[in-house]
């Protein structure tokens, strides 16, 4: 509970060091400065140089195995409640005041361990008071009871205070890890907004000279339609090429626009089997030249709904786009529609990897991609877009391979009758 990092001591272990280190220091001081009985001038000397050499050997073990810090303590414990005991029967037994220092070493590691410990130190300095009190000058018995009683209050009390604020701390640098990683994520969610203006302004910009080229590319195949010869036959490839460079461009710019929210839906009674069936016919030739079978399977019955024909095609378009860059040669896109309930769904089945488990839990957020050259914003448009009509848009992994990704769109728009 006091957090011991693996390398070496933490500050409170130091503390805790030192300050047992000096109360047996203050002990043994003292020693030197009253009178002791002739028949312990004797063992002064072995005693001195006893605790230093056990001192110094504490230190050397915690240096070495810092991160067992705690159990050294604990099993030295006996070692310094001993060496009161020794000091308190050098100087008297019952009579002599060195049982102080009981009282020190019980609040230390009260303090550091907690009241278990401190209560537990507190009975073995009692039973040495006893012993003590037997091997030496005896004091009354009602002294040594009381201190003994005092012993096990301070251990209690202080060990309970000190728990109770190590689990306030510990709370605190919880709270405060937390708050720098909420800090951090704004920072980035902040940048991200930043690129994100920039890039719908960018859009924006873009978005009216493409369509300027757009309405020149229509009006260059006019011209080029009924032209003959290989030269104009080249001509008509070419301007086509450049068709689809512009549609391309002009619906990446419209997906930066609805990211960031420059455009809200416009909804219109319109069909969901008629947007499918366009799209799949759009994205007929790109499939074809990759080898997927890119196939529909419509529900007849679906009533028309609300919907803005222009984003719900691109949300679908992101969704098929998806699937064809999961698949190698030979795979296999179904796009379908079905009534369900109150709602209209549009899934887009492939036959690929599935959805990796790890993107799993962020595939909606904007800018995650798993692809070398994604923007990571197909899905999080897709999302936005069926969100803006009252619906949702979910995705499973399909048991026979591959993944479903489902547009559902409400049959009943708001407002609607
Ligand atoms: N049909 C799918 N099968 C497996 N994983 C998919 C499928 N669709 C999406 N994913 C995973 O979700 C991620 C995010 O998709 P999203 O469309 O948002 O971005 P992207 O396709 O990586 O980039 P872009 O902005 O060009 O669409 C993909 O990188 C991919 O890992
Ligand atoms: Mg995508």
């Amino acid at each position: 509970m006091n957090g011991l990092r693996a390398d070496r001591l933490d500050a409170e272990a130091q503390v805790f060091a030192v300050l047992r280190t000096l109360t047996l220091v203050g002990g043994v001081a003292a020693l030197l400065i009253v009178p002791l009985r002739p028949e312990h001038q004797l063992h002064l000397a072995p005693l001195l140089v006893g605790f230093v050499v056990y001192k110094a050997l504490l230190y050397l073990v915690l240096l070495l195995w810092a991160p067992r810090a705690r159990e050294v303590f604990l099993a030295t414990l006996a070692a310094d409640l001993a060496l009161v005991f020794l000091l308190v029967w050098f100087t008297g037994g019952g009579e002599s005041h060195f049982y102080l220092l009981f009282f020190l070493l019980v609040a230390l590691n009260a303090h550091y361990f907690g009241p278990a410990v401190g209560a537990l130190a507190a009975a073995l300095a009692s039973a040495l008071l006893v012993l003590a009190n037997f091997v030496g000058l005896p004091a009354p018995w009602a002294h040594v009871g009381s201190r003994a009683l005092l012993l096990g209050l301070l251990g209690l009390a202080l060990g309970h205070v000190a728990a109770r604020e190590r689990a306030a701390r510990a709370q605190a640098e919880e709270l405060h890890r937390e708050k720098e990683a909420a800090m951090a994520r704004l920072a980035r969610a902040e940048q991200l907004a930043a690129v994100g203006r920039l890039s719908a302004k960018m859009a924006h910009e873009v978005r009216n000279p493409l369509g300027a080229i757009n309405l020149d590319v229509d009006m260059l195949a006019e011209i080029v339609r009924d032209g003959q010869g290989p030269a104009m036959t080249e001509a008509r490839d070419i301007v086509r090429e450049i068709r689809d460079e512009v549609r391309a461009l002009a619906a990446l710019t419209d997906e930066y626009l609805v990211a960031a929210r420059l455009r809200r839906p416009k909804p219109e009674k319109e069909s969901l089997n008629d947007l499918a069936a366009d799209l799949v016919a759009f994205l007929q030739p790109s499939a074809e030249r990759q080898g997927v079978a890119l196939e529909l399977r419509l529900d007849p019955g679906l009533p028309l709904l609300p919907l803005d024909r222009a984003m719900v095609r691109q949300a679908v378009h992101n969704l098929v786009r998806n699937s064809l860059e999961m698949l190698p040669h030979g795979g296999r896109v179904v796009v379908g529609t079905r009534c369900d309930g109150d709602a209209a769904v549009l899934s887009v089945a492939d036959s690929g990897p599935g959805v990796d488990p790890v993107a799993a839990a962020h595939l909606f957020e904007p800018f995650f991609t798993t692809k070398a050259r994604g923007t990571g914003l197909g899905l999080s448009i897709a999302l936005q877009i069926a969100r803006e009509h009252g619906g949702d848009l979910s995705w499973r992994n399909r048991t026979e391979g591959g993944a479903v990704f489902e547009i559902r769109l409400p049959l009943r728009g708001a407002g609607d009758d």
